[in-house]
């Protein structure tokens, strides 16, 4: 029996990890020469990036175009294993364009870090404690981190709220931390387990929990856009979008796949840019059931004069600086194509991102439906996959469609009967 208790795994290098799991696995030779190669990864920092690499994994990087945001022209960095995301956004992107394109405004980047006290008898007054001592704990705070704090960033305000649990009360401390460019986990960290042991002095109590919260509904993006009827098929496709977004508004189980389609977007941007994309997935769900019952992050609404207006908003919390944006390369690249000076800007981004690729969704299916797009890029897929090359691969895949039989094996036949006759002296 092979036993998946490997003592040591992780003091082992790179290469001797990979043995250990070809041999496990039965990997043959292929198999190991891919997973080992790391791409455009340093073999050295792929390794202290996480614990146990044995290897690299690929995705595609691409790039969405036609962006306005907040009058400047942006190219967007995608990664994404999904078709059709990209080529949606950037047609989505292109009818966004007038009156200088999609308005896409951050706050300030406020991250929040909870700090979990119990064994309190008195919560209020405890509460009550613990506000008298907010420049106490704002001082402790911010000498975590003087660099943040010269940068006019760092600890700003206090926030008290009392929990009634199914174990007792609880008092929970709110540290509102200003994190500015970076997305702020290990400040806010940091800050949040300096400040307990004195919050336990103060009131008696005792802290558990010391961590930021990815409901970061203090740092938010607000975006808007204008859509012109005559740029989108008439007055019955903004209709369509408008009878979407209420039914996303109305309905958790359609709001789950509506707030996916935004987050399509955002995510691909993420990953091109190093970002924690599991805090901004976290972020953007919590903060959709904010008021008790999960609803769309955006809204689609029909002008007087019978065009569509999108507005969203919704936390995102992203840094350009510390996490892998510093570490890998490809996440600097991405950051440079976008041309980004600032945390801000890039979550101004990353918002306008997000409601494009919901009204690429939303206007897809409320008209043709999602599935043709799609079929396009599979047909290519198989007609590639059949050995379709240039001309031929458009070719092939534009027969499977009008056809309507989309399969390998189809693909296969006309691969070879194009070749054929391609090859035939005239
Ligand atoms: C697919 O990845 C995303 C959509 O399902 C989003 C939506 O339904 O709004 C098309």
């Amino acid at each position: 029996m092979k036993s998946s208790r490997i003592p040591k795994f992780y003091k082992l290098s790179v290469k001797e990890r990979l043995d250990k799991v070809v041999e496990y696995a039965g990997l043959d030779e292929n198999e190991k020469r891919l997973l080992s190669n790391l791409g455009n990864l340093d073999i050295k920092i792929a390794d202290v990036m996480i614990e146990n690499v044995i290897g690299g994994m690929t995705y595609p990087f691409a790039i969405a175009t036609n962006f306005l945001i907040n009058g400047k022209d942006y190219l967007v960095p995608m990664v994404i294993e999904e078709s059709s995301v990209v080529a949606a956004a950037s047609n989505a992107a292109r009818v966004m364009r007038r009156d200088g394109g999609i308005k896409s405004i951050a706050t300030d980047s406020i991250m929040i870090g909870q700090i979990q006290l119990v064994d309190v008898d008195n919560p209020y007054y405890v509460k009550q404690v613990i506000l008298e001592h907010k420049n106490e704990i704002l001082k402790i705070a911010n000498e975590q981190d003087p660099i943040l704090v010269k940068l006019g960033g760092g600890a700003k305000d206090l926030e008290v709220r009392v929990l009634d649990t199914r174990v007792g009360h609880m008092v929970i401390t709110h540290l509102h931390v200003d994190v500015k460019d970076a997305m702020g986990a290990n400040a806010v960290n940091t800050m949040t387990e300096a400040v307990a042991p004195y919050i336990e002095e103060w009131t008696g109590g005792r802290v558990y929990l010391r961590i930021i919260t990815n409901l970061a509904d203090k740092r938010l993006v607000r975006t808007r856009v204008k859509v012109y009827a005559e740029d989108i098929g008439g007055e019955e496709v903004v209709d369509g979008i408008v009878a979407a977004s209420a039914f996303a508004e109305a309905d958790p189980y359609r709001a789950a796949t509506h707030n996916k389609g935004i987050m399509n977007g955002i995510i691909a941007v993420a990953l091109a840019t190093g970002q924690d994309h599991r805090a901004l997935e976290a972020g953007a769900h919590s903060y959709a059931a904010k008021d008790g019952k999960y609803t769309s992050l955006s809204r689609w609404e029909k002008t007087d004069d019978g065009n569509l207006v999108g507005t969203m908003e919704m936390p995102m919390a992203v840094g350009i600086i510390g996490g892998a944006v510093k570490v890998h390369p490809i996440a600097r690249i991405a950051l440079k194509i976008l041309s980004i000076n600032s945390a801000k800007e890039l979550a101004e981004v990353m918002g306008a991102v997000g409601l494009a690729q919901n009204f690429a969704a939303l206007r897809a299916l409320a008209t043709e439906g999602i599935q043709r797009g799609h079929m396009k890029l599979h047909a290519r897929n198989l007609a590639v996959m059949a050995g379709a090359k240039g001309e031929l691969i458009d070719k092939v895949a534009s027969i499977m469609i009008k056809e309507g039989r989309i399969r390998f094996d189809r693909a296969k036949e006309l691969v070879e009967e194009l070749s054929k006759s391609r090859n035939m002296p005239e």
